[in-house]
């Protein structure tokens, strides 16, 4: 039975992350169903929508947007389709989830940013899941609450089994790595500010031309310094580890555990994810923002920090994030 209350959600791309939210939406998630569906291959939409009785496909994602039985969208269509169809729910003033990454470049992130700025109310939360991972949220709060003492370095590990045939080595940045970039500026609660990306030997089994794996190293604007092994052609399986040493100890989360891809090792914060935003939607008209989670500044921070990793992955050198100041939006 559906409730009159519930949601309405349209999901937009419904391949691997987008027919997991539909899932997750038409099992896991209450208060919310989806009502539209779209992706630009008519068959897989049609073939998602069989799933979940009473929604319908619309084909054209514009339409979707402004259908009358959507009160909010789901984006997982891939990044560069983000830009235009973020902005098409900002002019229907419809909250979205954009998976990550909110757009491929800093420019047009910092635009959204701006039109956002310019509502009365906030719309966009972008899908950095990690932030609603307990583990994540137990790390942060050792960094907050000084258990660790003062916060000295972090290392980051995020390896996949494989990637997709159009993956590039620009990707493993704007793609992959840009986890680690929100991660650090959660747990640390701080700005990257210069970032450095290293080309280790290829692995052989990778395809030609990927540079796989990437070592990056951030710097913070308080002096910290990460580093982040990004591997996405290992053949094992999906791993992601952090550890941060402080003044006092260090703690890792993640050690050990191997999944069969990032929906099985993050399934609890994709789930949170989802219920938070559901939340603030239904709750939003009244308390001015639809958002609980990384927003779109968020977005444009990871944006503008892997423009600088993808200029070091092709120079060579350290290279300084080009940000302009949050006081200044
Ligand atoms: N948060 C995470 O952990 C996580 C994990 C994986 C992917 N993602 C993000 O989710 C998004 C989708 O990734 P994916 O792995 O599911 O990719 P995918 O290629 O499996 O799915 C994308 C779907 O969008 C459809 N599509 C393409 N252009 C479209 C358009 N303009 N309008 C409507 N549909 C369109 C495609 O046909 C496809 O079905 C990306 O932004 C990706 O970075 C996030």
């Amino acid at each position: 039975m559906t409730d009159p209350h519930d949601l309405r959600v349209a999901v937009l791309g419904v391949g691997i992350m987008g027919a997991d939210h539909v899932a997750r939406l038409a099992t896991t998630i209450s208060g919310a169903r989806v009502t539209v569906i779209n992706d630009v291959v008519a068959e897989r939409a049609e073939s998602v929508a069989g799933t979940v009785p009473g929604s319908r496909v619309v084909a054209d994602p514009f339409e979707a947007i402004a259908a009358d039985d959507v009160d909010a969208v789901v984006l997982a269509t891939p990044g560069p389709a983000h830009e235009k169809q973020v902005l098409a729910c900002l002019a229907a003033r419809k909250p979205v989830l954009c998976e990550k990454p909110l757009t491929t470049d800093p420019a047009t992130a910092l635009d959204i940013v701006r039109r956002e700025a310019e509502l009365d109310t906030t719309f966009i939360q972008v899908g950095f899941m990690r932030r609603f991972d307990h583990e994540y949220q137990r790390l942060r709060a050792m960094v907050a609450d000084g258990t660790l003492g003062t916060p000295l370095l972090m290392h980051c590990v995020h390896r996949n089994a494989s990637v997709p045939a159009h993956f590039d080595s620009a990707m493993v940045i704007k793609d992959s790595l840009v986890h680690e970039v929100d991660v650090t500026r959660f747990i640390l609660d701080d700005e990257i500010v210069a970032v450095t990306i290293r080309r280790p030997a290829p692995n052989p089994a990778a395809p030609p031309g990927l540079q796989d794996p990437q070592l990056a190293l951030f710097e913070t604007a308080s002096g910290k310094l990460v580093d982040a092994e990004v591997f996405v052609t290992t053949g094992v399986g999906y791993e992601v580890r952090t550890e941060v040493v402080g003044e006092l100890g260090s703690t890792t989360i993640g050690a050990g555990k191997i999944s069969a891809d990032f929906r099985a090792h993050f399934a609890q914060a994709y789930d949170t994810e989802m219920q938070h935003w559901v939340g603030a939607v239904r709750g939003g008209a009244s308390s001015g923002s639809y958002v609980d989670g990384p927003g779109a500044w968020d977005g444009y921070a990871a944006a503008a920090v892997c423009a600088a990793g993808v200029r070091s992955l092709e120079t060579g050198e350290r290279v300084a994030v080009d940000m302009v100041r949050r006081s200044s939006i």
